[in-house]
């Protein structure tokens, strides 16, 4: 079996969905391993370095497309709005295409891959299962937004994030404030605290607490009742406009001592809840920070603007889309790993076995045999469930 890796088409991404160190492990199972010309160019591994390993270079997107059966990515095919035509052209029935294609929120683009005959499989619908901790590509790129998130504010803080005691005098420490502590938060954590700043955390699952203390930050209480704020999965859920409104009044006082604040509070399938307001970012002191890993989701802060840096009332409000891809060595060697894992998990002697009873396949699967099969979104398309006896749109 064929196993493709193009070169991403999105112009602002720089990861690539394999690294040659795991080529190895794919020619052991009995795949042949295609790796479009230039594909990991931009995350520093060359054409020779895969080749080296063992695959083999298409010369062209086409010839790639044409001869794997299947085909790894970042952005999946049809995600990205300028290059969506072209590459779904070039899907046919059988093939399998494994990448991130966001499709809670990109319903269309799962029923227009469903058309072209194709399987797609979703990276971000990896269940939360001890049994898949190693394709957990939402965790490994979360970790790296984490840690990039902390850099980007220490570079725009016209202050210095370590305490220093020098012959001119002390200089006291940055002061963090990082909300919403899952995977992101907790990594943020960690690079503030290695970068000396005093770190200062919430989360509404009280689960966090311990974790944020076990990484050095203090848990800020608030008395608000948190008590079923964890969903599935270890998600949390989306709680009424009235709690966010007292978590807002209660946080003003902390995001106003705070020179940094790192927003990560997320719902899965949901707009990000508005956390911080302008009328907080006007309590801010001037120079302040705050970066919005929320920003895809709408944002976490009212005067974030996805893609910009926005300055109001003297404070710098980041709203990056894709920090994986600014740290893109090691975001593409963690992302690799994540998905020749799910795809060795579900080869069977070289050939892709996708059994419906495998809890990992089963959550994973958007399409099959020109069908949507994954039931939130057939629900968004207003489809009926699978296996409904209706007629299929
Ligand atoms: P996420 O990216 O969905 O959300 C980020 C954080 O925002 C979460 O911790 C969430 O509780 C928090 N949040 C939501 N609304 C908030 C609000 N109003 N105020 C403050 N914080 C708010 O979360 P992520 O990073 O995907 O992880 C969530 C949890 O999932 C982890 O902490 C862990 O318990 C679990 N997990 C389990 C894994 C496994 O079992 N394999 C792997 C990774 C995570």
């Amino acid at each position: 079996m064929i196993a493709g890796v193009p070169k991403e088409t999105d112009a602002g991404e720089r990861r690539v969905a394999l690294v040659p160190a795991l080529v190895p492990s794919l020619v052991k199972a009995g795949f042949d391993v295609l790796v479009e010309a230039g594909a990991g160019e931009a995350a520093g591994f060359s054409d020779a370095a895969f080749v080296e390993k063992g695959a083999r270079l298409a010369p062209s997107p086409e010839a790639l497309w044409r001869e794997a059966e299947v085909v790894f990515q970042v952005r999946g095919a049809g995600s990205n709005p300028d290059t969506s035509a072209g590459e779904l052209a070039r899907l046919r029935p059988g093939q399998a295409v494994i990448g991130f294609f966001d499709p809670l929120s990109n319903p269309d683009e799962v029923a227009a891959i469903a058309a072209t005959g194709a399987c797609a499989l979703s990276m971000e619908l990896m269940p939360r299962i001890t049994r898949a901790q190693s394709m957990d590509a939402l965790s490994s790129m979360a970790t790296v937004a984490g840690y990039k998130a902390v850099l980007v504010a220490a570079n725009a803080l016209p202050k210095m994030f370590p305490m220093l005691m020098t012959a001119a005098g002390t200089v006291a420490p940055a002061k963090v404030f990082i909300v919403g502590v899952g995977v992101a938060g907790l990594q943020a954590i960690a690079t503030a605290r290695r970068l000396g700043a005093v770190v200062q955390a919430y989360d509404v699952r009280p689960a966090v607490k311990e974790q944020v203390e076990s990484v050095g930050a203090r848990f800020v209480e608030l008395p608000l009742d948190t008590e079923a704020a964890e969903g599935q999965g270890g998600y949390a859920k989306a709680q009424d406009e009235a709690f966010y409104r007292k978590q807002r009044e209660l946080m003003a006082r902390v995001v106003a001592e705070c020179d940094v604040v790192i927003t990560t509070a997320a719902i899965p399938g949901r707009k990000a809840p508005v956390l911080v307001t302008a009328e907080m970012v006007r309590g801010m002191m001037p120079g302040s920070v705050i970066v919005d890993l929320a920003a895809e989701r709408g944002g976490n802060c009212e005067l974030t603007r996805p893609g910009e840096v926005v300055v109001e009332h003297g404070v710098a409000i980041h709203g990056p889309l894709n920090l994986p891809s600014t740290v893109p060595h090691h975001a593409s060697q963690l992302y690799a790993k994540n998905i020749v894992t799910f795809l060795l998990h579900l080869a069977k002697e070289g050939k892709l076995a996708l059994d419906a009873d495998d809890q990992i396949l089963r959550e994973t699967l958007l399409t099959r045999d020109g069908a949507v099969v994954e039931p939130r979104v057939r629900g968004l398309l207003g489809l009926p469930e699978a296996g409904a006896p209706a007629q299929e749109g």
